[in-house]
């Protein structure tokens, strides 16, 4: 099962400088929880972003450029990914959300209401392919947040 987790602004904005653009602790918690336990799938530059392989999950990258990194998998071709079994989490980012999409089962996104200034984005998706499921909402410092489900049809 392939399932897309990302936090979105309003503009689906996801990162600037190769960074996030928000940090909220709850969303945080709720990525590690949700995550944790299954094969999480990010391309090289969300990699270099996080800095180190997440703990209690199997990391995979997705890069032509390197070929090992410590305590990671590394793939050449996202196509390989499809034909896994169980649950894979796609983390991003912009590029690697955009080569899954058309295969997800699920979208976990936190929606953020908020703009910022951005240079990734989420990609634009048709919100009639999904019964679309609100599981929570919070605030953290006058952000406020939904999470949400998206399952496809
Ligand atoms: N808000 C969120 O939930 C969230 C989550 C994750 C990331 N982000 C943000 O997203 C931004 C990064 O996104 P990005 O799109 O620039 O980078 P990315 O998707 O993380 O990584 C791109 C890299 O993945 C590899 N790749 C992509 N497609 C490939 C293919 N078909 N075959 C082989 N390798 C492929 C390439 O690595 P090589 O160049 O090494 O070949 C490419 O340079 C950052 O700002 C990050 O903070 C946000």
């Amino acid at each position: 099962m392939i399932i897309i987790i990302a936090a979105v602004g309003k503009n689906l904005e996801l990162g600037y400088k190769n960074q996030l653009l928000w940090h909220l602790k709850e969303d945080m918690d709720y990525f590690k929880k949700v995550t944790t336990g299954s094969i999480v799938v990010m391309g090289r530059k969300t990699f270099e972003s996080i800095g180190r392989p997440l703990p209690n999950r199997e990391n995979i990258v997705i890069s032509k450029s390197i070929k090992h990194i410590d305590g990671v998998k590394i793939i050449d071709d996202p196509h390989k990914i499809l034909e896994y079994n169980g649950k894979i989490f796609i983390i991003g980012g912009e590029q690697i959300y955009k080569f899954f999409l058309p295969y997800v089962d699920k979208i976990y996104l936190t929606e953020i209401d908020k703009v910022a200034l951005a240079d990734s984005f989420f990609p634009e998706f048709n919100k009639d392919d999904y019964e679309e499921e609100i599981v929570g909402r919070g605030s953290d410092n006058d952000i406020d947040y939904t999470f949400k489900i998206y399952h496809k049809k």
